[in-house]
C-alpha cells in the first residue's frame, strides 16, 4: 500500500481511538494498549497480499452511512485505503449453510496484527486493529474469543446482541464492549457495516461460532 494512504488510515484511526478515551463507554484501559500498539507497530515481514479480496465498493457503499466526526474521516480513510488493504474470508472451515453465506458477506482486514495474522500490513504483539463491512440484510451469528474486544460502528446502524441480551441498534460512533467469552452477533438490516474492532488480549484466540 502506498505510505500516503497507509499513513492516513493509522492517523484516521489513531484520532478516532483517542476520541474513544473521552467517552465514558469506552474502556480506557483498553484503548490506550491500542494507541501503544498503534505507536510501536512495524511493518510487518510477514504480509501477504495474495489472499486479497476486492472489497472497494462495499467499503464506499457505507460511506454514505457514516457517523459524524471522526467515524465519516475514518470511513473516508478506510475507503481511500481499501483498494490496498488485506480483506479475507472469515470462518474458511466451517461448511454450516449460514456461514457459507456469510463468507460472501463479510469481510475483515487487519491493519495491525501479531505475526500469525499474515494479512497484517502492520505488526505488534500488544493489540490488534481491524477492519470489518458486512453487506445489508445479513446475519452474523453468535460468536465468541477469548480476546476481549472493542468494536465502535464507523458507518451503518446494525441490530448488536451481546451475552443473553436482546438485540440492540448501534450507530457510528458508539463504543461496544465485548470482555474475554462474551458471545456476540451482529445483524444489518438496510445499512452496510463498517466497524473498526480492536482485540486486546489473548490475540491469537479463534473466533467460534455458538450455536444454540
Ligand atoms: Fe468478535
Amino acid at each position: 500500500m502506498s505510505h500516503h494512504r497507509l499513513d492516513r488510515l493509522v492517523s484516521a484511526t489513531r484520532r478516532t481511538i483517542k476520541s474513544g478515551l473521552e467517552d465514558p463507554s469506552a474502556d480506557a484501559p483498553l484503548l490506550e494498549r491500542a494507541l501503544t500498539a498503534l505507536d510501536t507497530a512495524e511493518a510487518s515481514s510477514s504480509h501477504e497480499d495474495s489472499k486479497r479480496v476486492e472489497a472497494s465498493d462495499w467499503v464506499r457503499s457505507a460511506l454514505d452511512f457514516a457517523g459524524p466526526s471522526p467515524a465519516s474521516e475514518l470511513a473516508a480513510a478506510i475507503a481511500d485505503a481499501a483498494n490496498n488493504l488485506s480483506w479475507t474470508v472469515p470462518y474458511l472451515d466451517y461448511d454450516e449453510p449460514d456461514i457459507v453465506s456469510l463468507r460472501n458477506d463479510y469481510l475483515v482486514a487487519t491493519l495491525v496484527g501479531t505475526d500469525a495474522r499474515s494479512s497484517a500490513h502492520l505488526h505488534s504483539d500488544v493489540a490488534s486493529i481491524f477492519f470489518s463491512v458486512q453487506r445489508p440484510n445479513v446475519f452474523y451469528p453468535s460468536h465468541v474469543h477469548k480476546a476481549a474486544e472493542i468494536y465502535y460502528p464507523v458507518a451503518g446502524t446494525a441490530m448488536w446482541t451481546k451475552g443473553a441480551e436482546s438485540p440492540t441498534p448501534q450507530t457510528p460512533g458508539t463504543w461496544i464492549n465485548h470482555p474475554t467469552g462474551t458471545c456476540h452477533a451482529m445483524e444489518t438490516l438496510t445499512e452496510p457495516l463498517l466497524c473498526l474492532a480492536i482485540w486486546t488480549t489473548d490475540l491469537s484466540s479463534i473466533p467460534v461460532i455458538v450455536r444454540a
